[in-house]
């Protein structure tokens, strides 16, 4: 057998949405109920650098993510690998004197080498980074013509939010309306330039995994919250247009009120504010205001005179 090997590196941030993406309405497809925007972050913070690598010595598809090995069996990385390979073209490489064929991607197989410079699924969007490079890096190894909109739509087979990272800037990710999923991709509103004074702080208060992931969340939250629907189908179409005006104009003002707007539908039943600056946080039981108490303590721990600290529970102080 021949003993070459062909590789091709990548590297694509994660992207923050600020009119979130929240439930699906084909989940093999990943399609969702509402549009979204996000940012895309600068590189060279929070970004996933991919290698992928094809030789004829190469018996199965191997994946590794921050030098773990993982299972490549999933349906999401199976699904973009699939719709890749479909799009792969012709290379030839003189140099090495490597020809490939259109028709021998489909029996060529590739090794994955991915690394996160950030805590992986602990909801920073590790998956947006991750899927959209593996996809970016793979359609550069295959020859792969289309355009980002098409490498979007695939990307987001592997992750939803993934769709959006394959652009810089200002973000879109259109629902769509087909049921192919045709449709529902990611589209640049602004580039990275449009509003270069804009900083996003991201404050790591825990790098451990999350306990559930988004596609649990989701679920449920399509199947149990009435809110869901609402936000769907009533506030998120305002709030596109607002928010595509705002990056438009560079309004702060109204980039902000709609992005703290946005998440807060997220936590509607979590806190109350009163007239003033303090916030009352509401938690179901005991055993999460627990939680919830050392972690209020740890962000902000007490000042020696603190005026302040005081954490009521139902009937009894917590703490002075
Ligand atoms: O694409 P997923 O499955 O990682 O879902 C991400 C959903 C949020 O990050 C919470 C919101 C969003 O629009 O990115």
């Amino acid at each position: 057998t021949e003993s070459w090997i062909l590789m091709a590196t990548g590297r694509t941030p994660t992207n923050i949405a600020v009119i979130k993406y929240w439930g699906k309405r084909d989940e093999a497809l990943i399609l969702p109920v509402n549009d979204s925007i996000s940012v895309t972050l600068d590189p060279d913070h929070l970004s996933a650098t991919t290698t992928v690598a094809v030789s004829p010595t190469f018996d199965r598809d191997r994946m590794w993510l921050n030098g773990k090995e993982i299972p490549l069996s999933g349906d999401r990385f199976q699904s973009c690998l699939r719709e890749i390979r479909k799009l792969a073209d012709d290379v030839e490489d003189e140099k090495k004197g490597i020809r490939i064929q259109k028709d021998d991607w489909q029996k060529l197989h590739v090794h994955i080498a991915s690394y996160n410079n950030f805590p992986t699924a602990a909801g920073l969007a590790s998956s947006a980074a991750g899927l959209a490079c593996f996809v970016f890096t793979l359609a550069k190894l295959m020859n792969v013509k289309e355009d980002c909109g098409k490498l979007s739509s695939i990307a987001r087979q592997g992750s939803g939010s993934a769709c959006r990272s394959m652009y810089g800037g200002f973000v879109k990710w259109t629902m769509g309306k087909d049921a192919s999923g045709s449709d529902s991709i990611a589209v640049q509103l602004a580039s990275e330039s449009h509003w270069n004074d804009l900083v996003i702080i991201i404050a790591v208060v825990s790098s451990k995994q999350k306990e559930t992931s988004s596609t649990t969340g989701m679920r449920d939250s399509v199947e149990t919250s009435p809110l869901l629907q609402h936000r769907a189908q009533t506030v998120v179409p305002g709030r596109i247009l607002q928010m595509e005006e705002a990056i438009r104009n560079r309004d702060f003002a109204s980039f902000a009120r709609l992005t703290c707007a946005d998440s807060n539908q997220f936590h509607a039943a979590a806190y109350t504010f009163d007239a003033g600056p303090n916030s009352v946080l509401i938690a179901p039981n005991r055993k999460s205001a627990g939680l919830l108490l050392q972690r209020l303590l740890f962000c902000f721990p007490p000042p020696a005179h603190n005026e302040l600290t005081s954490y009521v529970i139902g009937d009894k102080s917590i703490l002075h």
